[in-house]
Order: C-alpha cells, then sequence, then structure tokens
C-alpha cells in the first residue's frame, strides 16, 4: 500500500471512529413520561403572570361559581407565561388562576395541566383552590376528589363544557 493511501485510511478510519462515537453520544435514554407536579411555590407569583380576561358582576350561567351570584364580584382569569393551546390542547405544566374578589368574600381557584395519565377522562387537569401568596388550600389530586370534590363535580362537571380543553377562556 502507498504511503498516501495508508494515511488516507487511517484518516478515514479515525474520522468514522470519532462519527460513531458522537452519534452513540446523541442517544439519550428513553423520556420518562412527562408530568407536572404544582406545589405552592409553582402558584407563587400568579398576580404577574398575563391578565386574559376581566368579567364583572352577576353572571347566570356560573349560578352560585366564581361568585357568579355576587354583583359586586370581579373576576380576573391570569395565565403563566401567557401559555396558550397547541391543536387544541394545553401543554403539561400550563398553569391558570382566577381571583375572585367582591364586597363579600374573596376566593382564588386555579388549574396546572398535569399530565401523565393523572386524570386522563378529563384531559389531566388538576383542580385547586388556593391563597393569595399561591398557597395550596384545596388540592383537587389529593384530597376533595370523589363524585362532589373538585376533581369529580364541582370544578370538572362544569369545565368539561367548555369548548377548548376544559378552558373557558380564551
Ligand atoms: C358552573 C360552572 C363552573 C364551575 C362549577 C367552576 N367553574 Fe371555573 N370557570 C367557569 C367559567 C364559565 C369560566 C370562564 C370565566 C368566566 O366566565 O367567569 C371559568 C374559569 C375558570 C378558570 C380560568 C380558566 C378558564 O377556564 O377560563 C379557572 C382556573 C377555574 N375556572 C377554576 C375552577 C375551579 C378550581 C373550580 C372548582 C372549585 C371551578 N372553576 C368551578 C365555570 C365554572
Amino acid at each position: 500500500m502507498k504511503k498516501t493511501h495508508l494515511l488516507f485510511t487511517l484518516v478515514l478510519g479515525f474520522s468514522l471512529t470519532l462519527f460513531i462515537q458522537s452519534c452513540k453520544e446523541d442517544e439519550e435514554p428513553e423520556p420518562a413520561a412527562e408530568e407536572f407536579i404544582a406545589d405552592d411555590a409553582s402558584f407563587a407569583n400568579w398576580a404577574s403572570w398575563t391578565l386574559v380576561d376581566t368579567k364583572n358582576g352577576v353572571d347566570p350561567s356560573l349560578g352560585g361559581a366564581h361568585a357568579g351570584n355576587d354583583s359586586t364580584a370581579v373576576r380576573k382569569i391570569y395565565v403563566k407565561d401567557g401559555q396558550k393551546a397547541v391543536g387544541g390542547t394545553y401543554p403539561i405544566g400550563t398553569l391558570v388562576v382566577k381571583h375572585m374578589k367582591s364586597d363579600s368574600m374573596e376566593m382564588i381557584t386555579a388549574m396546572a395541566k398535569r399530565g401523565n395519565g393523572f386524570d386522563a377522562a378529563n384531559n389531566d387537569w388538576e383542580y385547586f383552590v388556593i391563597q393569595n401568596d399561591g398557597k395550596i388550600v384545596v388540592d383537587g389530586g389529593t384530597t376533595m376528589r370523589g363524585s362532589t370534590g373538585l376533581m369529580g363535580g364541582m370544578c370538572v362537571g362544569c369545565h368539561a363544557k367548555a369548548s377548548e380543553d376544559y378552558i373557558f377562556t380564551k
């Protein structure tokens, strides 16, 4: 074999080895199913999120929910990072807060897109009641389950009627 040929073969062999190695490094382990589990810190700065809607006063379609029967109520809806639905579905990790305040009450409800088959029949949303500092007061995922709880009736039953992925506000 000529010297140049030998050199060529060596260089080619070496590059191939590098190439194969770099391919191997790109191979990542199977990703685990994506799941977002909200905690108190997740909701901490909800008031600084994107304000997507404000509604006032009585709303007969709400009945007693969300202070819909309170003429002094102001309802504000915030979405973290202004997240929007993609192809009719909100991404896992989406956080939405609804703040209601009237002359006689204040309440903050929230939803988190948890994913991973957490509540597959209802698009994997988890429902919460939180306080002003973001601390979770009622977590539909752990307490108040069952047919009349947050996940069974109170929240899910009505939000199932929303036209897009359990979220009314666009
Ligand atoms: C009777 C129906 C009804 C019930 C019950 C209900 N909601 Fe809602 N919710 C709505 C409607 C309608 C909106 C849209 C805003 C509006 O019209 O005031 C909304 C808005 C929201 C939003 C903002 C995102 C969106 O869908 O626009 C959150 C978060 C929310 N609700 C959480 C909850 C939680 C948590 C519960 C249970 C404690 C609950 N809701 C119970 C009807 C309901």
